[in-house]
């Protein structure tokens, strides 16, 4: 059974409201009360749903994260059984400085379809094709692009990679350089840095590099709507890491994750733009209305697009 269409729209209002939570807080220079908002606000709307669902990507453990925790129960204890995961902000650093891309992001599927994913780094690989062998983590570099570039028709120059901009990506980046491929590298913001790839509008074929493990989930929530590819490989980097992992029950630490591991079945994902970015356009605000842009996919249905809410202002 497919998850009711009837969510999508329920969960693009959640996303809205905690992205309209968090914009008051543009500029700020605060993350921690723009994080706070997004998850207050996230976090009562979910439990007005009659649904039972239980949070696997959330905010931390409970001892670390009073709302939202990895565990939490939501929603009415009525209803379909859902696992859930939040990003309730997805870059700090834009809210609290006023840039472009942040967003507030859910994605859920039916319980145990989603993958419980420690708070670690995941190196991640997604791109615009879906056939094995194309884009891989054990590829090198230069085989990734030489692939791509092979399946998608494009000379290595004509292709772009989006990465985030940190120092342990140095040695990516000079091989793509030597390799003439674009490099668009990004502050923060992997989520969307990985669903560049769905779309020839954003002029991205491949997204590579080390982010957070709660992000690659998330995105591949989407990119599963999307046929794209996406691959995920944990990095535990403390015995108290890899501890955690053994407890949640990851026994290979270093086993290669690919798409329909990490999420399988029917999924919804809604990620509503807080500042305008690549993706969707930020919260604008219209007297006592505020007007959210929300990119939705639902993957029984196929949909897949960016639909514009005008609400109250409660
Ligand atoms: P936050 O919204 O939690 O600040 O995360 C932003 C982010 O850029 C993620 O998109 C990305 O996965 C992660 O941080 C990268 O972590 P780091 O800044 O440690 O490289």
């Amino acid at each position: 059974m497919p998850i009711d269409k009837k969510f999508v729209d329920q969960l693009a209002i959640v996303t809205s409201k905690a992205a309209l939570a968090s914009s008051y807080l543009i500029g700020k220079k605060d993350k921690i009360a723009a994080d706070k908002a997004a998850v207050d606000s996230m976090r009562s709307n979910l439990n007005n749903f009659d649904i039972q669902g239980q949070i696997v990507i959330g905010e931390g453990e409970l001892d670390d994260a009073p709302m939202l925790y990895i565990g939490e129960k939501l929603g009415t204890n009525k209803g379909p059984e859902f696992d859930i995961a939040v990003d309730p902000l997805e870059g700090t650093n834009f809210v609290a400085n006023n840039l472009p891309g942040a967003l507030s992001v859910i994605a859920i599927t039916k319980k145990n379809n989603l993958f419980k994913a420690p708070e670690t780094y995941m190196e991640k690989i997604s791109a615009k094709a879906n056939e094995k062998n194309v884009v891989d983590l054990d590829f090198s570099v230069k085989k990734n692009i030489f692939n791509l570039s092979e399946y998608l028709n494009k000379k290595p120059e004509n292709l772009t990679a989006c990465i985030l901009d940190r120092p342990r990506h140095n040695e990516i980046i000079k091989d793509l350089k030597e390799l003439k491929v674009k490099v668009k590298l990004i502050t923060d913001g992997d989520v969307s840095g990985a669903l560049l790839v769905t779309d020839d509008k954003y002029n991205v074929d491949i997204f590579l590099g080390v982010g957070g493990g709660p992000e690659g989930v998330i995105a591949a929530a989407a990119l599963d709507t999307f046929n794209c590819s996406f691959q995920g490989r944990f990095l535990f980097q403390t015995d108290q890491d890899k501890i955690r992992a053994k407890n949640m029950g990851i026994n290979d630490l270093s086993k290669k994750y690919e798409l329909n591991e990490i999420v399988s079945g029917d999924s919804i994902f809604c990620a509503t733009g807080i500042t305008s970015g690549d993706l969707v356009s930020g919260i604008k605000l219209d007297g006592n209305e505020f007007i959210s842009e929300t990119l939705v996919t639902h993957k029984s249905s196929g949909l897949k697009k960016v639909i514009k809410l005008k609400q109250k202002i409660r």
